[in-house]
């Protein structure tokens, strides 16, 4: 570890992760969270996550200050929801049974049609229950994953306390990655981790239709030099790709093995070569070359 990496993994664990995620996120980076802890920057203004889900680092950052944006706006509703009422929402999950009726009438209900609370509670339930915390819509925009075998237990109401009292710091964002960083600024931190290229996912709707694709690398590579230009620091997490070749060499990259489910499978894991890029020192970092 980099003597910056150690000093902040330490201070991190000696505070004990006091909130973690209340989502599982297929594509969720809670395996990679002791390199990305120890990948940070020692100090910055504001953190910023554009492609966010459940959170893993922002929740165990704790950031004073953050912008948290998804394109899916069902799960930034339910964020905004939690974060004001967290107690209710959790009554509310806690109500529903765990019967596979239970699963598909709340599938099949129309969330615009539910008060806030409950649509927010649904949101949670659904994700719980539901094969692996897909997320993942049909042509109609209606969640259609099967409920899962070895269902979630629903998160306690102090796990939704704590989960509302660390959004507290955060504007939450339901747009783009692009739109989500039009007001960038220098000291901020950017945290990327937009889902990896994969056939499967525009076919079938993974992440929603309008999911970010491997088409847009040359745009979030823009981005990324932006980013560096204005005196801001990013991390960005990709599967190993040969587009990464093209990105300047004096940023750091550091190669990752991780186990990994595929296709959602739980029983069927590969083993992948993930990539991590900062514009500052990472944890086992590639010598930049000069
Ligand atoms: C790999 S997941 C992020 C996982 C997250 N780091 C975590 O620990 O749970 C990618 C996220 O990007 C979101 N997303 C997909 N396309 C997007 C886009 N064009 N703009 C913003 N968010 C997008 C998805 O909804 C999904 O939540």
């Amino acid at each position: 570890m980099t003597k910056t990496g150690t000093r902040r993994w330490h201070f991190i664990s000696s505070r004990r992760v006091w909130a973690s995620p209340l989502l599982r996120w297929a594509g969720s980076k809670r395996k990679l969270l002791p390199h990305l802890l120890a990948s940070i920057p020692e100090t910055f203004n504001r953190y910023v996550e554009p492609f966010a889900g459940s959170g893993c680092l922002f929740f165990a950052l704790r950031p004073k200050h953050a912008v948290l944006g998804d394109i899916n706006h069902e799960l930034i509703d339910a964020y905004e929801v939690i974060r004001r009422h967290p107690r209710r929402v959790s009554r509310a999950v806690a109500c529903l049974g765990t019967e596979k009726q239970t699963y598909y009438e709340l599938r099949s209900a129309d969330p615009t049609s539910l008060a806030a609370i409950d649509r927010a509670a649904r949101f949670v339930y659904l994700n719980r229950h539901c094969f692996n915390g897909v997320y993942r819509i049909n042509r109609a925009g209606a969640f259609n994953v099967p409920r899962g075998t070895r269902t979630g237990q629903v998160p306690t109401e102090r796990q939704f306390y704590r989960c509302s009292v660390a959004l507290r710091s955060a504007e939450l964002r339901p747009v783009g990655y692009r739109d989500c960083l039009s007001d960038l600024c220098g000291g901020d931190f950017i945290y990327l981790d937009p889902p990896y290229a994969s056939r499967r996912r525009n076919t079938f709707g993974e992440y929603g239709y309008d999911c970010f694709d491997e088409e847009q690398l040359p745009d979030l590579f823009s981005l990324l030099h932006l980013i560096d230009r204005i005196g801001a620091t990013f991390l960005l997490s990709y599967c190993q790709h040969a587009a990464f070749a093209e990105l300047p060499a004096r940023w750091h990259k550091s190669t990752l093995t991780v186990r990994r489910h595929v296709a959602g499978f739980a029983h069927h894991r590969r083993t992948v070569r993930e990539l991590l890029v900062s514009n500052c020192p990472l944890l086992h970092s590639q010598s930049p070359q000069k």
